[in-house]
């Protein structure tokens, strides 16, 4: 077993910062400790495998991303991250924990869609994951089948609102996946949209000619998201069960969400850095050379990008550090333009959903640091110690302390990171929904389970590393 200290570095912990050491004892931690210290009189610096000089830089609990969707499929194709693409760019980027989504389809048992997921990701992950289980077909079995999850270290499931005809519920199947999940004690999580009412709006826009990607973010309108965010946070209230509202976009939305936490309601939402930082004027409505007016499909995901306008942005900086909004996953959901988003040439509604970002989560949000929207140990607890808390990970990750994994980022806020298809990007993409983007800091070094997976711009690890995380039930409800 390897043994390494990590000296010299400021710990930064949701609840505060200070000057320690690490040491790690194989895949787990085994001390914090004043800096330069001995233990049982030996200079440990000298009796450690390994040492890490974190002199000026921050040590934090590895990320964690509770919302990915690798090789999903989706509008005819397939995510383009695999497993071992995604989790490896994912360690690049200092994170070492997802949560994927396993799917159930339409007429699947939710057995055999968990099975699925289970073989496309066995042997193949860079870093630890465990999954939620998307229940595409709320039907008796499916029901019965959601009971027995939390024995499987899935404590969370995902129903849309949105989709009709591919992963939709209606309110009646809502409400019967909810009373199973009161019952057992399992996170509802929740893609608000008016799904039907939108379908007709698409329909409408299309009808006029307007197919361009600015209209996927009209016809998705932020009426269509708080009345089904507030719809949701309803059947919660009647059924008892906890809610987690995924991909927060407008800011009525949190209002929702607000006063429903503000009543005491066991009401949680996440919100990802495209909200924070991305709008629909300036990337939905975008044009190119290359691209023309296509350009948007870029940025075609669901939740849309809002209008800057509006200022949902500044309002979910402002719900990060009031807590309305608990956290940051990125919806990592990856389509090149070339053969995927370009199905939607000419039609919207046809361009597969989503954005690429479980690479750039740490350092997008580590910016809100720097720009004053977050303090450091906010950036912690939202992108690590809350997932953990969340789904049930929570001891064993997203903390620095003795018996943890020794999941670990050493990270520079000297260092620099530029954010590129050329420089930075290591996504199965063809282009960056971040191009350009600059961030004043750097991951240095990643520890996985104690082994260095990234170290000094190289990649140290292998597809397998990463192993699956039974997850226990939410740590976070009131
Ligand atoms: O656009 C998105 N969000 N694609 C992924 C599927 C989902 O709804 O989360
Ligand atoms: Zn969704
Ligand atoms: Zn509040
Ligand atoms: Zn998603």
């Amino acid at each position: 077993m390897t043994t390494t200290l990590i000296r010299g570095g400021t710990v930064v912990s949701a609840t505060g910062s200070s000057l320690a050491d690490v040491l790690v004892d194989g895949e787990t931690i085994r001390a914090v400790l004043a800096p330069g210290s001995e233990l049982l009189g030996v200079d440990l610096a000298r009796s450690v495998d390994r040492v890490i000089d974190a002199t000026g830089k921050y040590v934090i609990p590895g990320g964690i991303d509770a919302h990915t969707h690798m090789e999903l499929p989706f509008g005819g194709t397939a995510a383009s991250d695999t497993f071992e693409t995604g989790t490896r760019a994912a360690a690049w980027g200092g994170t070492t924990t997802i949560i994927d989504f396993a799917v159930q389809t339409y007429g699947q048992r939710i057995e055999d869609g968990l099975a699925a997921w289970h073989e496309k990701a066995a042997g193949q992950c860079a870093i630890d994951y465990g999954f939620h289980q998307i229940v595409g077909d709320v039907n008796e079995a499916s029901l019965t089948a959601l009971r027995g999850l939390a024995d499987e270290g899935i404590s969370s499931y995902k129903l849309f609102m949105a989709y009709p005809g591919v992963f939709y519920s209606d309110d009646a199947q809502i409400l019967k996946a909810m009373q199973v999940a009161a019952d057992t004690g399992l996170m509802t999580m929740m893609h608000a949209e008016n799904g039907p009412a939108i379908d007709v709006l698409v329909q409408q826009l299309l009808a006029q000619g307007k197919s361009d990607p600015y209209f996927h973010g009209v016809a998705r309108a932020w009426q269509m998201e708080e009345e089904a965010t507030h719809r949701a946070i309803m059947l919660a209230n009647l059924t008892g069960a906890p809610l987690y509202v995924v991909h927060v976009s407008a800011k009525q939305a949190v209002a929702q969400l607000a006063a429903a936490r503000d009543a005491g309601q066991n009401v949680f939402g996440e919100t990802c850095p495209q909200y924070l930082y991305l709008s629909l004027e300036e990337q939905l409505g975008a044009r190119s050379d290359e691209w023309g007016d296509f350009e948007g499909a870029k940025w075609v995901c669901s939740t849309p990008l809002r209008s800057k306008h509006e200022h949902h942005q500044d309002e979910l900086w402002s719900a990060l550090r009031t807590n309305d909004i608990q956290m940051v996953s990125t919806d990592h959901c990856p389509f090149c333009m070339k053969d995927q988003k370009e199905l939607g040439r000419g039609d919207f509604s046809k361009i597969p959903n989503g954005i690429g970002s479980v690479e750039h989560r740490m350092d997008l949000l580590y910016q809100g640091v720097v720009d004053g929207h977050i303090s450091l140990e906010r950036w912690v607890e939202i992108t690590a110690t809350t997932p953990a808390r969340m789904f049930g990970l929570y001891g064993k990750k997203g903390v620095i302390q003795p018996g943890a994994d020794a999941d670990i980022v050493v990270y520079d806020p000297a260092g620099h990171t530029s954010i590129g298809v050329e420089q930075t990007h290591h996504m199965n993409m063809d282009y960056s929904a971040w191009e350009g983007f600059e961030i004043d800091g750097h991951v240095d070094t990643v520890l996985s389970r104690g082994r260095v997976v990234v170290d000094d711009r190289q990649y140290l690890g292998r597809a397998g590393d990463g192993s699956f995380v039974k997850r226990g039930l939410s740590q976070y409800l009131l």
